[in-house]
């Protein structure tokens, strides 16, 4: 009886140890692919946000302007009539965007409004349709930027302010008439909406076959209203390479912080989208402009913390990008292509407390980028690098530049402060200058917070 005891308890056990094991083999199986679905995400550092839309025509704010009242749904809605798309031209898109070293697009195909940019067969309320663009504007674009090497992002707004079954804060007329609803009349609303915005993103999924989608107005319900899991299997069963931002509720692959700068590294894959004016949507009376130092610093503190910059264009509506923006990106693209090596072979750097600024890594770890935004004074100093440093240069100018090491009992673990020559004014960058400094081995950092040296 003992010996048959044992011999179950052992049998129990070795089934618990499999099947613990196969749980955990799953799991980072299923690890596995998400990291390798992110992949290029995590290298791609810089992409283009187009918000374009009929909200452009009068320049007022994407669909927003209803929301905040400052005009009625009907004269929102009247744009489309000057919505023409007579100057889209994305493979002159596709062109400027490689050119300057982004790496993926994002555009919005439907915002909180309900204006699609593709003619989905799901409601009238579509470029085709509605606008005298008459024509798909999403097949172009995606065909465009694929084209030129780049990965295609969509943007789709979950919340939909024109669906007769949506409910909004604000009045507007019977869309009815718009959207395509026959026999499903019994259904209850929430139902039949949920039936609409999946259809429409089967559209995008099956025509377009985006890398990435790019989730908005989440918030307006909860997950379970959403389907959010079940919306996320459906993407992926369609397209199972494409990755989500966080707007899917819990079910984003990256996080999107907006418009402020994360102050604290955000955890995993991220990145930050960003106008250039204080709009998203093409707004010409909008002239607060970021000057072209704050854009390029911005983008060096984004991939110094391991992210993506996200930049906005307000596309015209005649499907030209404004000259002050476009002027803005070649200036960012110059940058870029000057310290292309860096930006594209570098990755999150040291924590602050080391510089006095953003830093990267090579991925390697053993040159570390220093990012000065000003023209320094007196010397650069770098603190609590273990590692022997073999030379030091301005990536660019390749100037040389002279260092040398004070403090510290290294033989006690204190590394002494690196006082690095400045550069000579012309190798300095008018917007930000990269110093490379490079390591004996893997970078060695210390962390401490000081201690006696107890052996001289
Ligand atoms: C916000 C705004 C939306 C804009 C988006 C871009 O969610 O509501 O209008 O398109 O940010 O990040």
């Amino acid at each position: 009886m003992k010996g048959i005891v044992f011999k179950a308890r052992i049998l129990t056990c070795c089934f618990i140890v499999l099947s613990i094991s196969g749980f955990y083999g799953q799991k980072s199986k299923k690890s596995q692919i998400e990291n390798d679905r992110l992949e290029w995400f995590r290298n791609a550092k810089l992409g283009i946000f187009i918000h374009w839309g009929i909200y452009g025509v009068n320049g007022i704010s994407e669909s927003w302007s209803m929301y905040h009242k400052k005009i009625s749904y009907e004269d929102y809605m009247k744009q489309a009539k000057g919505f023409t798309a007579k100057n889209y031209n994305p493979e002159k898109w596709a062109t400027l965007f490689e050119k300057i070293g982004a790496k993926y697009a994002v555009l919005t195909t439907k915002h909180h409004d309900g204006f699609a940019l593709w003619d989905t067969k799901l409601s009238k309320l579509n470029s085709k349709e509605n606008s005298p663009a008459k024509r798909d504007l999403v097949g172009p674009y995606a065909e465009a930027i694929r084209n030129k090497g780049l990965k295609v992002g969509l943007y789709y707004s979950l919340c939909d302010w024109s669906h007769p079954d949506y409910k909004v804060v604000f009045p507007r007329p019977n869309t009815k008439d718009k959207y395509h609803q026959k026999g499903l009349n019994n259904v209850e609303k929430w139902q039949r909406f949920v039936r609409f915005y999946k259809g429409q993103l089967k559209e995008l999924s099956t025509r377009y076959n985006p890398d990435l989608y790019w989730f908005d107005g989440d918030w307006e319900k909860s997950s379970e209203q959403w389907r959010a899991q079940s919306l996320k299997d459906s993407l992926l069963k369609w397209n199972p390479k494409v990755i989500v931002n966080s707007r899917l509720k819990t079910h984003g692959d990256y996080s999107t912080p907006e418009q402020g700068v994360p102050i604290v590294r955000p955890d995993g894959a991220w990145e930050f989208c960003m106008t250039m004016n204080d709009n998203w949507g093409y707004f010409p009376s909008d002239k607060n402009y970021k000057p072209n130092s704050q854009i390029i610093r911005t983008f060096v503190e984004v991939i110094a913390s391991g992210g993506n910059l996200l930049l906005n264009i307000g596309m015209k509506p005649d499907g030209s990008i404004p000259v002050e923006q476009e002027s803005k990106l070649v200036v960012l693209g110059n940058w870029i292509k000057k310290h292309h090596d860096v930006v594209f072979n570098s990755e999150a750097g040291i924590p602050y407390g080391h510089f006095y600024g953003p830093t990267l890594l090579n991925k390697e770890k053993n040159k570390l980028y220093l990012c000065v935004f000003d023209s320094p004074k007196n010397y650069i100093s770098l603190k609590g690098i273990q590692n022997k440093v073999t030379s030091i240069k301005v990536v660019g100018t390749n100037e040389h530049l002279k260092y040398t090491r004070n403090g510290g009992a290294s033989w006690n673990n204190i590394p002494g402060i690196l006082r690095i020559n400045i550069p000579k004014q012309e190798s300095l960058d008018p917007y930000v200058t990269i110093i490379e400094v490079s390591l004996e081995n893997k970078l060695k950092l210390y962390r401490g917070h000081g201690n006696a040296v107890e052996l001289n």
